[in-house]
């Protein structure tokens, strides 16, 4: 089918933006899959209205259910590609094997807390930003009713948000019984629709295994603890999937990995981090850039993505989550921050007009 010259890449997104879901929409791609709906009636108008409605989104595109990655391969595709930083085919790997790696800051000089999060999505539902009410309530019941059967060491309490007052929610989320609303761009892709209805918290007795239900994706496992040991996490993490596994069916593709809303979240799913205080790297932006960027890791801000850095509290994880299995991933992560300490502890010594290596 030939361009429709009416209808360049810049009459679909506002002239500003920047995401690479504008970058990549041609007018011929736009003019074929406008033309299409998923089996449960998602468009390609629904998945790239917050990269529409937000500019500066560096994405721009969100996926209504699992058939969407298919559908409209032809913009996913380039997306996924560019991001993943994945030249040839699409391969998605995964080991979920118990690690053995020292602990990153023994004496807890560095690191405040490592977190590690999975991405999930029940098979045969429309994803957050497509699904209906009804659907939503389901999917929150057959999780919460899941998590029961967790063996003893994994019981906990799952804590509705049904009824909560935004100012409850912001109290809760900050005892992490809770988690707040989302941002304009989840926001724009209907992902928050009806916050807080069907939205809970299940946490384990023990405290470090937190079930998000119907955030950004419909689970989100978090195993945490408030120390450098990043392997105890991960191992943690594969126990807990082992289990979850055995208890729902996820959404999932061969080469893709598993399916979430957002396709930088696909693969693995997973994204491992620590909150690291760093303040002699914070005043050198281009050398802790530079190091990040060396061993494939992103840098967030102290309250999540696309926040601000507070007190020097970086938040370092894996920058890369298709095509890598997860225990690479993990330990690429271990290297990386044990270099970044490195950096940091000999900037310390050498003072603070110590030039740019
Ligand atoms: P996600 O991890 O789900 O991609 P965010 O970047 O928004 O999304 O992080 C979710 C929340 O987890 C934020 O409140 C963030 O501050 C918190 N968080 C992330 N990493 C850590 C960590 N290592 N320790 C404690 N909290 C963390
Ligand atoms: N849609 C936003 C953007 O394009 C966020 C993308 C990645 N983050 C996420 N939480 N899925 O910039």
């Amino acid at each position: 089918m030939t361009a429709d010259p009416s209808h360049s890449a810049s009459a679909i997104f506002p002239e500003n933006a920047v995401s690479l879901a504008h970058r990549f929409l041609t007018a011929s791609v736009y003019d074929r899959l406008s033309r299409l709906k998923t089996a449960t009636g998602f468009t390609l108008e629904q998945a790239i209205r917050s990269g529409r409605d937000n500019p500066d989104s560096h994405i721009g595109i969100y996926a209504g259910d699992a058939q969407t990655y298919t559908l409209f391969k032809d913009i996913f595709d380039p997306v996924i590609r560019a991001y993943h930083e994945i030249t040839g085919p699409i391969h998605h790997v995964s080991n979920l094997n118990s690690l053995n790696l020292p602990d990153l800051d023994p004496d807890n000089r560095f690191i405040l807390s490592t977190r590690i999060r999975v991405a999930r999505n029940l098979s045969g539902q429309a994803f957050m930003p497509h699904i209906t009410m009804q659907n939503r309530q389901a999917v929150a019941q057959q999780i919460q009713q899941a998590l029961t059967s967790l063996p003893a060491s994994l019981q906990g309490r799952f804590h509705a948000m049904d009824d909560l007052s935004p100012d409850q929610i912001r109290i809760r989320a900050s005892l992490g019984t809770a988690f707040l609303p989302g941002d304009r761009f989840q926001s724009a892709a209907g992902i928050t629709r009806d916050f807080p209805a069907s939205r809970g918290v299940f946490i384990s007795h023990d405290q470090t295994v937190h079930v998000w239900v119907n955030e950004e994706d419909q689970l989100r496992i978090i195993c945490l603890e408030k120390t450098g040991a990043l392997a105890g996490v991960f191992n943690r993490m594969v126990s807990v999937l082992a289990h979850i596994s055995d208890l729902l069916e996820f959404a999932a593709d061969p080469g893709l990995g598993y399916l979430t809303a957002c396709p930088t979240n696909i693969g693995s799913a997973m994204r491992a981090s620590v909150h690291i205080r760093l303040p002699e790297l914070e005043k050198h932006p281009d050398r802790i850039d530079q190091l990040a960027w060396a061993h494939g890791l992103q840098i967030r801000g102290t309250q999540g993505e696309k926040t601000a850095v507070t007190k020097s509290v970086f938040d370092i994880s894996n920058r890369f989550r298709l095509g890598i299995g997860e225990t690479r991933l993990i330990e690429n992560l271990h290297t990386g921050i044990a270099a970044i300490i490195t950096a940091e502890k000999q900037l310390a010594v050498s003072g603070p007009e110590s030039p740019e290596p």
